[in-house]
Order: C-alpha cells, then sequence, then structure tokens
C-alpha cells in the first residue's frame, strides 16, 4: 500500500507542499482545509499535472477529516500568515486555535501518526500540538531549521560566488529573530566558512538570515514566504517517508539536551520513519550556547502566552 500524506491548510504553504510530496511519488496525498472547494481544486490542479511531471501519486482535496484516515504523515499549514510588521508572535493566539482543533481531528482519525508542524510562531505550534495530542515526543516535529539554513546557504553562496550546493550550514533556536546560525559549523565544499569570509561578512548574512522571513513579507504584503517553506517541508517529509534517516535541523522536543527543558526548538536531529529519532549535542562555545539560551528565553516568554490561552 502507498503511504498516505495529509496536507492540513490548503494556502501557498500547504498547496505547494502537497504539490512538491506528490512529485516525489512517495505517497498520496490528501490537501484538507475547511473552505469550501479550495482543496478540491488545488488537489485536482496538482494531480493533473502528474502526467507531465511523471509521478502516479493520488492527490485529492477535502472538507472532512474522516478523508485524512490513517495518514503516515499529517502536515499542519493551517493558519494566518504574517502580514509586513508582524512578527510570528503576533499570530500566537488566532493560530493557537486553530492549531487545537486540528490537533484533535488529526489525532481522532490517525492516532498512530508523525506530525509535522509548520505554522508560525512554529516552535511554540510544536509545543502545543505535542501537549494535545499526546503523542511520543519523537512524532511531533517542527519545521523552521532547514528553512533558515537553505536562506542561510544561499546567502553564503551568493557572496562567495559558488553552487548553493557545495554549502553546508546550520540554523539552530527558535524560528524567530532570535535564532542561532552558526557559521562555525558552516563549511564550502568541506572547508570551514570561518576559513573564507572575514567576520563583518559573516555577520552581515547571519543578519539577512535572522530576517529572512521579514524580507520576503516586506516583498508580497499580503503573506508571507512558501516556496522555500514548502522545501524544507517536503524534504522532512521524504526523511520520514523514506526511513533514510537524515541529520537536518528540526525543531524537537527538549528534556535536558542543550541544557534546556520542556520546550521546542531548532536542534540538529536524525529524522527517519519513527520521526525524531536523536537529538544530537553539539560542543557549544558559552558564545553560542548564550545565543542559544537566548532565543529558548524567547521561546519560552511565548509559551507563558500560549498558558494563558487555557487550550490544554
Ligand atoms: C518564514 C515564515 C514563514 O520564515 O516563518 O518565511
Amino acid at each position: 500500500m502507498p503511504q498516505k500524506v495529509t496536507v492540513v491548510g490548503a494556502g501557498h504553504v500547504g498547496a505547494t507542499t502537497a504539490q512538491r510530496i506528490a512529485e516525489t511519488n512517495l505517497a498520496n496525498v490528501v490537501l484538507l482545509d475547511i473552505l469550501a472547494g479550495i482543496p478540491q481544486g488545488k488537489a485536482l490542479d496538482i494531480w493533473e499535472s502528474g502526467p507531465v511531471c511523471g509521478f502516479s501519486s493520488q492527490v485529492i482535496g477535502s472538507n472532512d477529516y474522516a478523508d485524512s484516515a490513517d495518514s503516515d504523515l499529517v502536515i499542519i499549514t493551517a493558519g494566518i500568515a504574517r502580514k509586513p510588521g508582524m512578527s510570528r508572535e503576533d499570530l500566537l493566539a488566532t493560530n493557537a486555535r486553530i492549531i487545537a482543533s486540528v490537533t484533535k481531528e488529526v489525532t481522532r482519525y490517525s492516532p498512530e501518526t508523525i506530525i509535522l508542524v509548520v505554522t508560525n510562531p512554529l516552535d511554540v505550534m510544536a509545543y502545543l500540538v505535542n501537549k494535545l495530542s499526546g503523542f511520543p515526543k519523537q512524532k511531533v516535529v517542527g519545521m523552521a531549521g532547514i528553512l533558515d539554513g537553505s536562506r542561510f546557504r544561499s546567502f553564503l553562496a551568493q557572496e562567495l560566488g559558488v553552487s548553493p550546493q557545495s554549502v553546508q550550514a546550520l540554523v539552530l533556536g527558535g524560528h524567530g529573530d532570535t535564532m542561532v546560525p552558526l557559521p562555525r559549523y558552516a563549511s564550502v565544499g568541506g572547508i570551514p566558512l570561518t576559513e573564507l569570509l572575514d567576520p563583518e561578512q559573516i555577520e552581515r548574512l547571519v543578519q539577512r538570515t535572522r530576517q529572512g522571513g521579514a524580507e520576503i513579507v516586506g516583498h508580497l504584503k499580503t503573506g508571507s514566504a512558501y516556496y522555500a517553506p514548502s522545501a524544507a517541508a517536503a524534504e522532512m517529509a521524504e526523511a520520514i517517508l523514506l526511513d533514510n534517516k537524515k541529520l537536518l535541523p528540526c525543531s524537537a522536543y527538549l528534556e535536558g539536551e542543550y541544557a534546556l527543558n520542556d520546550i521546542y526548538m531548532g536542534m540538529p536531529v536524525v529524522l527517519g520513519g519513527g520521526g525524531v529519532e536523536r537529538i544530537i549535542e553539539l560542543k557549544l562555545t558559552p558564545a553560542e550556547q548564550n545565543l542559544l539560551l537566548q532565543s529558548a528565553a524567547k521561546v519560552k516568554e511565548s509559551l507563558k502566552l500560549l498558558e494563558q490561552l487555557e487550550l490544554f
């Protein structure tokens, strides 16, 4: 039997994620949304690209969670997106209520699924899904570090005039202004980045990475990024569906790792068929650890706001 992936939310991020997963040919896809007609229309459109794009995955759109039953993976993208001037945290109360009702339905129909959370504010929404689902921590994971890392890699490649594929880079921490790009762990064709760029150049690109989401919102004005976010979500989906145990930065539940507890944050994890199979603990310098703790403090502030909503 082919595997089954449900994407909840048929906005730009959800629809492009559904498209990318269908194109991998790894699973049948259900695109789910409360808006009548939108998931049906977009799913049909994606499915009709199959003969040209060379995939045979089924893609259906639905407004009924019953159609998501027994999914192997559910990707939650539902929620409102940022407008210029808004932080990801400004979305918290609205999206928390949406995610609470989505989680209830998802877990009812797919009690064994892995859940990949994409909705912002990302680390807070992943925490909420974890608490409400009652799932083991390995089975609820958030997407952010791959996106932030992909932006950092793109900027570095442009600065160096090399292919982005030659650039490896890691971004940890919360998915917000306090995210922690780690230049010391970045490399270009195996050469440490710090050998190739001076600290001022690196710092400029670190700052651009931190503002990467806002830069796109500033251009679009009516919403936020979706091509790079859906590419990142699809890479995670592929790692889970293929059980290929890729080492990827993902938002994961921490219980003592990096001296952090009861929080979701971006960490290097081994992602496979079991979800977050392992969290890799890197040796950080005191300055890096400090940045990570500052980022955690910011996520904890948002978790306090979440608790006030009394959803769990
Ligand atoms: C971004 C939003 C989607 O980083 O969080 O583009």
